[in-house]
């Protein structure tokens, strides 16, 4: 069964937790749909992840329709989300539709945009015109020019109570799903609990609806830029240079062609 925003919105009501991992193309994507995932994020961390940048800033809309197109391809059941990337929304609620318009003809159910306050009209715009919404708040990484890094968000009382007025205001205009992003486990449990939407987490604590993580970081093939509150389920890195290894070996024996 193809989980659509109903089934999102009907596993919050009952309380069912939701696991989302990115991908970023067609074999990764399919292991994700076959293990059951929930949601499949085609993430703009693909430009830390997959062309080794040191931030997002760089990713393109055109590259973002080029992996959600590949991402949806293999997908059969999982929610397909796809990021906005910096520079190709925040500029008009009009310049966000063409954008997220494209995304969503490349294959995605969802967009995600990254921004509190500042997005809640985009949002809106977005909503009223079939466009579903993801909005990310907390640690935005598009926004890491401003927040000078990767840093933790909302840690004293004034920050927390700001992003829980974004997370308010951005649902009321329309937003089917909030993402928090590195903030305290207490201020993710208390927007989890106002909002009648579900709610993603990643580095927010226990309390979301649902838990996100990035591909890489779960299977272990950056181990070397995972952020600390990543799990890793596998040893990605050690097992593919050992293969990789083993190969060149077997070839340069006269073992590889038998
Ligand atoms: O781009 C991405 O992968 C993300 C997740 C880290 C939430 O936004």
């Amino acid at each position: 069964m193809t989980k659509t925003l109903a089934l999102w919105e009907k596993a919050k009501r009952e309380g069912r937790k939701m696991a989302i991992v990115t991908a970023y193309d067609y074999p990764f994507a399919r292991f994700a749909d076959e293990a059951g995932l929930d949601a499949i994020l085609i993430g703009d961390s693909l430009g830390m992840t997959v062309a080794g940048d040191a931030d997002t800033l760089r990713v393109s809309l055109e590259q973002m329709e080029y992996h959600t197109s590949i991402v949806a391809k293999a997908v059969k059941h999982a929610l397909v989300m796809a990021d906005l990337p910096f520079g190709s929304f925040e500029e008009s609620p009009q310049k966000a539709f063409s954008a997220a318009a494209r995304l969503l003809k490349a294959g995605a159910d969802i967009v995600k945009l990254e921004g509190g306050a500042p997005m809640v009209e985009t949002v809106a715009f977005l909503a009223k015109r079939a466009i579903p919404v993801c909005a990310h708040i907390g640690l935005t990484p598009q926004h890491i020019r401003q927040l000078g890094g990767f840093k933790r968000q909302g840690k004293t009382q004034e920050a927390a109570q700001l992003i829980l007025e974004d997370a308010i205001a951005l649902a009321e205009a329309g937003a089917r799903i909030v993402l928090m992003e590195a903030v305290p486990a207490d201020l993710a449990r208390e927007i989890t609990q106002r909002l009648s939407i579900p709610t993603i987490g990643i580095g927010a604590g226990p309390h979301t609806d649902a838990q996100v993580l990035v591909m890489h970081d779960i299977l272990g093939l950056n181990p070397d830029k995972a952020p600390g509150f990543a799990k890793r389920y596998l040893n990605g890195a050690e097992l593919i240079s050992t293969a990789l290894t083993q190969y060149a070996a077997d070839v340069r024996g006269g073992q590889f062609p038998g």
